[in-house]
Formats: C-alpha cells, structure tokens, sequence
C-alpha cells in the first residue's frame, strides 16, 4: 500500500491539489549533481530542495530517471522500474520523495508507455524470436513491402527524422515513432498493458503523488498502418498535432487512458498529466473526461509569439478546450523540447524583457502552471558547438536540425566559474557558458530585480492574493498589440503590451509589473497585474 505522507497535514489532506499547482519540470540530468560525473542526479534534486521551496512551487515533474542506455536521454526505458545508476538508486528516490514532502512539495514523475529502449529485455527477446512469435507481438514488426519485402511497411516518418521503420536481420521491420532504438509497444497485447499497470502501481506504492505521461496522444495505432501525408512542417523533437497525421490521437488511445484512471483512483490524491498534442479542442478535451487523464498539456503558449493577439487565442482556445470538462487548463511557456522562451521572444535584453511579461501573464491565469527548470532565471537557450550537440535529432536529420540540448544546459547556481555550482567537475555533460555568471540563482536571489525574484514575488502572490479566486476571465477592450483581463472571481486585473508605444493602464492599484512603469502608462514589452 502507499507509503503515509510526510506532507504537513493540512497540505496533504487536499485531494485535489493539483486543479491549482504551480508544478516545476526538473530535467533531471541537468539540474544538480551530487556525485561529480557531470550529470545530474536524485541526490543533487534533494540537496536542491530549499530552493525549489524559496521560490515557491508545489509540485515537481521529474523526466526519465529510470534504467536506460540514454539514446534519448532517458526516454528509452530499458526498465522502467528502476533508477539508471547515472541518476542514483532506489533509495536515492524515496530519500527524495520523502525530502520533497517534508517540504510541503509533492512528487509527480515521467512514464514512457508508447515505447520502450531497444534494450529492454523483451525487444532483446523479440529479436532473438522468430516472426510470429508471442516475443515479437510485444512490439510492431511487420514485413515490408515491394516483391522483396525490403521497402519499410509505410511510409510514417520518425519524429527524430528518417524513416520510422528499422529493418531486422530476418527481413522483418519493427516500427520506432522517435530513435531506432525506442521500439513502439504494441497496445493491443494485454501483456503490455499489464505492465503498466505494474508500473504505476510500483512507484504509486512508493509514494509519488502522480505522473506526466509522455506521448499521451500516441501508443493506439490506426488500424491497418495506413501510410501518412508527407508534410513535414514538424519543429525537429516536437510531436505532431495534425489531425490528420494518422501516427496520433488514434481513437484507441482512450481506452488506455481509463485504464490508466483505474489504477490511480486507488490512489486518492494522485494525478496525471498527458502530453497531448492536439489542436482540435473537442478533440483534445476527450483526454480529460472524468475517466481518463485528470490534466492535459496544451502547447498553445508555446506556440504563440510575443502577440498580443496570439497569446490572447492561445488563452481563449485552452480555456475552450478544457471548458465542458471540468478539468483546468494548464500553461506552459517552455519545457525540455523547445527553444526557451528568451529565446523565442528576440534573445538578449528584448527576449528577457518579453519573457518577465509572459511570465506575469501566464502566472496570472487560473489553473495549473507547468515552469521549466531555468525560466525563473531567465535563461536563454545556447547555440552550442557541434562537438558538444547529443539529441538524436542531429544525426537522425544528418547533422542539418541541431535539435534540443540548446535548452538542456545544466542550471547555473553559484560562483562565478562554469559549472557554476551544478557540479565538480568542469566536465559537465552539456558545457555551461562562461557568460551565465550574471544568471546563478545566487547572483539573483538577493536582487530585487532579477528574473529568480519577479518570479518569487508572483508564485507568493498567485498562493495568496484574494484577486486570483475563480476559474473564468473576462477580456477588457485594449489599444492594438495590448489585451488586458480580469479574473472574474477574485478581480485581478493582467494587461500585457506587445505594441511599439506606451498604453493608458486599464483602472486599480498596481500590485506587480514585469518592467518599469511608464508614468500611469504600461510600456511596450511589460505586462502588470492590479487589483
Ligand atoms: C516527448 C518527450 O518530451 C521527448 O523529450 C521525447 O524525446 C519523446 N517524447 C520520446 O519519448
């Protein structure tokens, strides 16, 4: 059964906890090491704990720890029930949970269920299998096509590039959504949904308060493998949310989904998260239905540019999507896929300007916030050399997409010397730029001014403000390029400006702005909130 809770009492007695989490997405290998090896690990999360509780989140997702060789980092399982000694062992976990909770954070982490490592134990079974064999029905092997059987089975691409099929020695192909060496699982096999089962049970039983379930919108297969239409207007490493790409968001999908609900409603007080890209809101609001996920990502945030006009759709489309679903919405501006959002809104001063705005706009919306680790000090994304480059992606698309690491640098936090704190060793798995000295959680942390602050000051404001009360919004007119609006519940009023000139603020007391104020006017590139 569930390990009792080392969570204060009054905090853990709220089920529901999650409908209104500020949860905090820690990438495992680059968030703190503890053991000098240059990646991070368990024991550098908990070592790294009081900071997490500085600045004010409720909730941890931490990516792949698990068994792996790492050809994606971890999101190739080879045992999906254990600690990947890189990362520490089983005790270092439950140290770790029962740290976390001590500081009133709860503990959610990362299931792979669309696909395993190819060293897993049962694809090493499989191809030591004849075709047909039960070994081989664990995964999708199919023959191929032409009078030779030596064209792949469709013409599906692989999200990493290349084709989406690897042919084995006795002719027969196996089907790989992402690496050659992730092996797509087979659902239709009870056995395979039978060890998920086992999975979740086994870290349920171990205390995790919930999961974030990757490629939620993958694993159902469409009847048939029908070959797909080639577009190929995918970002390199970021999933596809065409409704038409018959590689996800198959309808067979949900049947997993409530299975998955079946086991965690044993276990009060836990939650999942899919990532689900898919744009079609009744679509995706099917993911959330009372038997099925309790959230759904949605990537719109991270879609919108710095628009006032787009990230206003991207609020109003979320909201929708989840409206008839009695779920929340969640908001997201970066996670471990994506180019980081300074980045994305003109990198440098501009980029951190933009983002101390998008920031106070997004932590201003009701429902649950998913930060990435190093937004809240404002980091940019890293044009790294070749050498240094890991994300399959760059040799999958024969070295002309460069992929993710840009936005996988460890995280800077004292000194003034790379690694800046993250490790012993200088060499760190990603080199950390000597230009980050500026950005360590320790140079921000006393400094009113900073990134590390701005956010501190809005998660305590979001925790107990009255203004942030309701679930519903309503939009104020706005001059072009600016939007503003109100929390119907609780009356806090949020206006961002994306326009080239200075704008009349909408009525009330400023309680936080991103930049300085212009007089009584909100400056262009600055967000605030009043109440
Ligand atoms: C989505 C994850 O976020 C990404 O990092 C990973 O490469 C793919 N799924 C494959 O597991």
């Amino acid at each position: 059964m569930r390990r009792s809770s080392d969570l204060s009492p009054e905090i853990a007695e709220e089920s529901a906890w999650w409908q209104h989490a500020v949860f905090y997405q820690v990438y495992v290998r680059s968030f703190a090491d503890s053991n000098g090896d240059g990646v991070g690990d368990l024991d550098g999360i908990r070592s790294r704990l009081g900071y997490l509780e500085l600045l004010g989140v409720d909730a941890l997702w931490l990516t792949p720890f698990y068994r792996s060789p790492m050809a994606d980092h971890g999101y190739d399982v080879s045992d999906p029930r254990d600690v990947d000694p890189l990362f520490g062992d089983l005790a270092a976990f439950d140290r770790l949970v029962a740290d976390a909770h001590e500081h009133n954070i709860r503990v959610t982490v990362d299931l792979v269920p669309n696909h395993s490592s190819n060293q897993h134990v049962w694809f090493q079974q499989a191809l030591a299998s004849p075709p047909g064999s039960p070994e081989r029905a664990r995964y999708i092997f199919r023959e191929g096509r032409g009078y030779d059987g030596s064209q792949p089975p469709n013409n599906w691409t692989s999200v990493f590039g290349g084709p989406a099929w690897t042919q084995v020695g006795d002719g027969q192909w196996y089907l790989h959504l992402f690496a050659p060496q992730q092996p797509d699982l087979n659902w239709e096999n009870p056995e395979v949904r039978a060890d998920l089962e086992h999975t979740l049970k086994f870290w349920l039983d171990r205390g995790v308060d919930g999961f974030r379930i990757d490629v939620a919108h993958g694993m159902a297969k469409p009847e048939g493998l029908p070959d797909m239409e080639l577009r190929g207007v995918h970002a390199p490493g970021v999933l596809s949310d065409d409704a038409e790409d018959p590689r996800f968001d198959n309808d067979g999908v949900h049947e997993i989904h409530r299975m998955i609900r079946k086991v965690m409603d044993q276990y009060p007080g836990t939650m999942a998260v899919g990532e689900i890209w898919v744009k079609d809101d009744e679509r995706f609001a099917a993911y959330v239905r009372p038997d099925e996920l309790h959230l759904g990502f949605n990537f719109r945030l991270v879609e919108a540019g710095f628009d006032a006009d787009g990230v206003r759709s991207a609020i109003e489309h979320s909201m929708a999507a989840v409206a008839s679903t009695g779920t929340p919405a969640t908001w997201t501006l970066s996670n471990h896929d994506v180019v980081r959002h300074v980045t994305r809104y003109g990198d440098g001063a501009i980029g951190v300007q933009r983002a101390r705005a998008m920031a106070l706009v997004e932590l201003a919306l009701p429902g649950v916030i998913y930060l990435y680790n190093g937004e809240e000090l404002g980091l940019p994304n890293v044009e790294l050399p070749d050498w240094a480059l890991q994300d399959p992606t760059w040799e999958r698309s024969g070295r002309t997409e460069r992929g993710r690491d840009g936005c996988r640098v460890p995280i800077p936090w004292e000194g003034g010397v790379p690694p800046f704190g993250f490790s012993t060793t200088a060499n760190t798995w990603l080199p950390v730029p000597n230009e980050w000295d500026g950005l360590t959680a320790e140079a921000q942390l006393e400094d009113p001014g900073s990134m590390l602050s701005l956010y501190r000051e809005a998660l305590e404001h979001r925790k107990s403000n009255p203004g942030f009360g309701g679930d519903e919004l309503e939009w104020y007119g706005a001059p072009p390029g600016c939007f503003a609006f109100r929390r119907k519940g609780g009356g806090l009023i949020c206006a961002l400006n994306t326009s080239g000139a200075s704008v009349p603020l909408p009525p009330g007391r400023v309680l936080l702005s991103s930049g300085p104020m212009d007089g009584d006017q909100l400056p262009p590139d600055t967000a605030v909130w009043l109440v």
